[in-house]
């Protein structure tokens, strides 16, 4: 498991979140309440960006359909089988830092 740097915390304010890339590996960037969240990018349905979705709160609907998830465990309340993977994420000195597998 490595850290990777994946943006300036003041890029993302609260109740935004956005898609950022690591090594090819896409990630959706949340910021709830300045509480950093990061989830495995692609959409179990249809692959949709889940970075370009809709927050409303701790919800996390996707740009496509609507499926909903839960944007700080990834759980999928739409389908529950199918969620979405989630990493453990930092701050430091203005960093936001994402732990990833690669
Ligand atoms: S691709 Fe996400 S709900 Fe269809």
């Amino acid at each position: 498991m490595n850290w990777f740097d994946v943006a300036a915390a003041d890029s993302l304010a609260p109740g935004q979140c956005r898609t950022v890339e690591v090594r090819g590996h896409r990630l959706a960037l949340i910021n709830i309440d300045g509480q950093f969240h990061a989830l495995d990018d692609r959409c179990p349905h249809r692959g949709a960006p889940l970075g370009a979705g809709y927050l409303d709160g701790t919800r996390l609907f996707c740009p496509l359909h609507g499926w909903e998830f839960d944007a700080r465990t990834g759980a999928c309340t739409t389908r529950p089988e199918l969620p979405v993977a989630r990493h453990p994420v930092t701050v430091e000195n203005g960093r936001v830092l994402v732990e990833l597998a690669l």
